[in-house]
């Protein structure tokens, strides 16, 4: 069996790490794809040594430029790259633009589609994030979904075959980082914070980003916190960040986007987290460290439960009432075992041992066999 595996954004580089490591345990061929969606070295090069991915055998090259033009390059470049490797699986993830290519081209081609993370809903149309996850679902044969609501939101949409409940990458990841982590990070010195008495934040939506009265809101907000603020700033927040005068003269201490295990560090170690990213919302989660969601919903659910997170979207009395709050003392554990990784590849194995991967649903009635795989 051949994966070709569709990676480009720095998510992606993490959820790939324990998948890329299963897949050469088990002596899978694996064929890995850089978009080039994220180029910068903090952003990407330091998570492929970090995380010990094997280098990509193809790199697209495609960086920057609004969505139109990203995902057109990527859509290019990625068929002659498809159609030459012609594998068994192309594999996405999560619900970058790079994933919405990888996922698009492979369906054109007629090859099977896996996606990973497959089945999540924000119900909010204006994120590019929600558009192609749901283009995602909607053209792949295996829906690798992380969590028992991601099953159901498929089946709402009519999408009931090749589901499967594998768990997630990032909690495993995370949970394995987790439990090596020192007690006192060097990192809490460089920022001369102490352990407890400061908080993280991290702001990249465009939501959050391209919005100046909203990205003024969120400052607003952070700076009400009464400690200091680790702000690593993504590239796309650079820009409006300097124009705001974040950092200067207030709490805010801001840094480069940080690599996986530092920036966990730094997470373990703090009174709570301020953040628009998806994949630190699960991380501060499995950390124990009380998160403030600077958006007006989430995918992940399970982590609102017990009020472990919570929704602040870019209301500064709400950021700094969040920041008052108390650890819940309750924390539900829903997010799968620690073996996503093994019981993906399990389902891509069965997926083409299997004679058929049924891909019913009102308009898509033809069915994938395995003699036509590969
Ligand atoms: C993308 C994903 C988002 C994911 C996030 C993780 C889409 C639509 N969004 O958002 O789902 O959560 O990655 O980080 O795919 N840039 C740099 N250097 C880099 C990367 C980007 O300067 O290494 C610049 C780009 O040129 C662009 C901006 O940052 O101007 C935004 O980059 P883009 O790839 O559009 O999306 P992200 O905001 O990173």
């Amino acid at each position: 069996m051949r994966v070709l595996s569709v990676i480009g954004a720095r998510p992606q580089f993490v959820k790939a790490a324990l998948l890329s490591a299963e897949l050469s345990r088990r002596g899978i061929e694996e064929i890995l794809v850089h978009t080039g969606q994220h180029y910068d070295r903090e952003m990407s090069d330091v998570f492929f040594e970090e995380l010990q991915l094997p280098a990509p055998k193809h790199h697209l090259g495609v960086g920057g430029g609004g969505h139109g033009a990203q995902t057109g390059e990527m859509l290019k470049r990625l068929e002659p790259v498809i159609r030459e490797e012609a594998p068994d699986w192309v594999l996405v993830y999560g619900d970058t633009n790079s994933t919405l290519a990888g996922a698009l081209v492979a369906a054109k081609l007629h090859v099977p589609v896996a996606h990973v993370e497959a089945g999540l809903r924000s119900f909010n149309r204006a994120m590019p994030e929600e558009i192609n996850r749901i283009v995602a679902d909607h053209v792949a044969q295996l829906l690798l979904v992380p969590n028992e609501h991601a099953g159901k939101q498929l089946a709402h949409e009519g999408i009931t075959s090749g589901v499967r409940v594998v768990g997630d990458l990032m909690v495993d990841l995370a949970m394995l980082v987790a439990a090596k982590l020192p007690a006192h990070p060097p990192i809490l010195d460089r920022f001369r914070v102490q352990p407890r008495g400061y908080c993280v934040a991290t702001i990249h939506r465009a939501s959050n980003t391209d919005d100046r009265a909203a990205f003024r809101r969120l400052l607003e907000g952070l700076r009400g916190i009464d400690r200091p603020v680790v702000f690593p700033v993504h590239p796309r927040t650079r820009e409006i960040a300097r124009q705001e005068g974040a950092g200067e003269g207030d709490n805010l201490i801001l840094c480069e986007p940080l690599p996986y295990a530092q920036m966990l560090a730094l997470l373990s170690q703090s009174a709570s987290l301020f953040t628009d990213s998806g994949g630190l919302q699960k991380e501060a989660f499995v950390l124990k460290i009380p998160c403030v969601t600077l958006r007006e919903e989430t995918e992940w659910l399970d982590t609102l439960e017990d009020g472990w997170n919570v929704l602040a979207g870019s209301d500064p009395a709400k950021i700094v009432d969040a920041s008052r709050r108390l650890i819940p003392v309750r924390q539900g554990t829903p997010f799968g075992d620690g073996n996503a990784a093994r019981k993906i590849v399990d389902a891509l194995c069965y997926g083409l041992t299997a004679t058929a991967i049924s891909v019913e649903g009102p308009s898509r009635k033809a069915a994938v066999s395995a003699s036509s795989i590969g």
